[in-house]
Order: structure tokens, then sequence, then C-alpha cells
């Protein structure tokens, strides 16, 4: 099984996904947070350490690109391909309302027509594209399953079968849904075994159960994509893996390097804070706390503070 942690603006920025390299690792690949083509200057600084190859292992790191415009994405792969990378991914899924109403991300599958005249133009202009690179650059989607029902794929997957993508990662909700209620599991079944293309699965993995469950119900089903419970659970991927789940000492030094990591690439201590806040929203459910006593976390006002409330949690133990 292919496992590949998620994209999640403002929680697995490279910081996170250095840390987790270290520690856990065992995953086939990494996306990065959604890259937006600026008008000018394609990224500004705080995207471009995003795709660094300083702080990024090429082979192994799939940018990710939220624009409706093919000749910006375009723009775009030829700065990625010239740092080395082979592989980039379209966002179709974000479903917040200043990206979707901008026609990007979810967005995009508003007008299954316009979404057909995006790749049309993009495969066009970029099997003819002077550089090499680009030519071969393998593009894959992330993609929700439409924006009010399911049963608008049955419009969007015909469009992305008619396409060269190297894969399709669906995340099965609809873009008014955002990541309420469960996974549209039926919807996501026929899309799985309509998709001329590899299919990725991702929604909803939390714990080892979860995982099992989805490859009893389809068991030719080759890769995931896991986000929020990866960041509650690092060590889920290595369970799935057959081995130990995470320790409270793991969870202290997973959060300590994460903690180092922000301060030294922000330079602040009060916003590397805020980053902790964002991951512990979701470690703390692991935990046997109070909403109370997880809230010490979020409050905390420095450093200080915060290693004092992260202990409290640390104490309670996990459930
Ligand atoms: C805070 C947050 C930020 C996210 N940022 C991105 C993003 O930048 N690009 C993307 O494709 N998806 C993004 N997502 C969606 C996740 O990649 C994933 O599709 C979603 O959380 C469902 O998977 P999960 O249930 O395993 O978390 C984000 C989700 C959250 C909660």
């Amino acid at each position: 099984m292919k496992i590949y942690p998620a994209p999640m603006e403002g929680v697995t920025g490279y910081v996170f996904r250095q840390v987790y390299r270290e520690m856990f690792g065992g995953v086939d690949g990494y996306f990065t947070p959604f890259l937006t083509p600026a008008e000018k200057r394609v990224l500004r600084g705080k995207e471009r350490r995003e795709i660094d190859p300083e702080f990024n292992p090429v082979d192994m790191t799939v940018p990710q690109i939220l624009t409706d415009d093919p000749d910006k994405f375009l723009k775009m792969c030829l700065l990625l391909t010239d740092l080395g990378y082979t592989e980039v991914n379209l966002n179709a899924g974000c479903p917040s309302q200043t990206v979707t109403g901008k026609n990007r991300g979810s967005g995009m599958l508003k007008d299954p027509a316009a979404l057909d005249r995006f790749f049309d133009r993009l495969f066009t202009e970029k099997e003819h594209y002077p550089e090499e690179p680009v030519r071969s650059l393998r593009i894959s989607v992330k993609t929700r399953l439409g924006m009010e029902d399911p049963e608008e794929f049955r419009g969007i997957l015909p469009i992305y079968n008619r396409y060269p993508l190297c894969e399709v990662i669906i995340h099965p909700r609809v873009k008014k849904e955002f990541y309420n209620g469960t996974p549209h599991m039926d919807a996501f079944e026929e899309a799985f075994y309509n998709s001329l293309h590899p299919v990725c699965y991702n929604g909803d993995i939390w714990t080892l159960e979860d995982y099992e469950r989805l490859t009893e119900r389809f068991p030719t089903l080759d890769r995931i994509m896991i986000g929020r419970g990866l960041v509650a659970d690092p060590s889920l991927v290595r369970r799935i893996r057959g081995g130990d789940p995470m320790t409270i000492p793991e969870y202290r030094e997973f959060s300590d390097r994460l903690l180092d990591g922000y301060i030294e690439s922000m330079q602040n201590e009060t916003n590397a804070m805020m980053r902790m806040k964002e991951a512990w929203l979701y470690m703390g459910r692991q935990f046997d706390v109070t909403e109370r006593e997880l809230k010490k976390i979020y409050k905390a006002k420095n450093k200080a503070e915060y290693l004092i409330a992260r202990e409290g949690v640390l104490a309670a133990g996990l459930k």
C-alpha cells in the first residue's frame, strides 16, 4: 500500500514534513500545501521554502498548485522542474469560499466544461512546451466529488479520464460539506471502478480500524492519503505497517521538534505558537483530557506557558 500524508495548509508545511520524516517516515511521498501562483512573481518568499530543495527531498515531494489558469500553472511547472521536481498536483478540492469564489480549488468542479477547457489547454501547451522537463512532468489531481451533490462526479470523472493524469486522489465529500459528515463511500466506489487512472483514497482515516475497514471493502486499492489522522497520531502509518503505537515520550519529542522548527523558520515565537496550536487541535484528540485542559495549550501566550500546558496534557495520558 502506498501511503501519503495529505497536504494541510498551516499544518503540514515543510517544518512538519521534515520532523515527521526524521522521526517516522515510512510513507511513499509528500505533498506540499497548495501554492498559488501570484500575478507577478510566481511564488512569494514563504511559499518558496515549501519547495526549496534545501528543506525538501525533491524526489519524494509533490508540489501542489492552486490555480484555474493553465498558463500560470505551466509557469509554476517550469520553476518546479528547474528545481528538479518531476510531479505536481492540481488542487481541485479546497472548499474555502475565498478560493472557490475565484473558481479555484473545488470551485473548478462547478462547471465541467470549464474544467475540460482547463485541461485541454494545459495538456496541449505542455505537450509543446520548449523545456523538456515540463513536457515529461507528471500531473495528478486531488479532487472532491463536486460542489453540492456527490452525483456531480459522474460528469467530472469522464473529464479526468480524458487526460493523461498520473493519479486521481479522491476525497469523497462535496464542497458544501467542508469536513463535516462522513465520506460518500458509494460514490467513491463508483469512481474507483470507473477511473482509467490510479485512484488514491483520502478521507477520515483516523485509526488502524478505519484503514482495515477501507482495505476490506476495496481489496485492490493500492494508495491512500491521510491528513488529520496522521497529525493526530503521527505513528499511524507505522501502525498500519505493523509497528508500535505512539508513546508519550514520542509526542513530547515530536512537539518539541516541531516548536523548535517553527521558531527557527518564523523567527517569531508567537507565530510559532500559533502553528503548535493547530497541531494540538488534532493531537489533543488522542489524550484523556477535558476541553478545558486542552484550551490551556491554545491560550498559552508564550513558550513557557505553552510548555506547562503541554506537560499537563501529556500527564493526562493517552485515551
Ligand atoms: C487545516 C486544513 C488544511 C488543508 N489544506 C489543504 C491543502 O493545502 N491542499 C489540499 O489539497 N487539501 C488540504 N486540506 C484537505 C486535506 O488534504 C484532506 O483532503 C482532508 O483533510 C481529508 O482527509 P483526512 O480526513 O485524512 O484529514 C486541508 C484540510 C485541513 C483540515
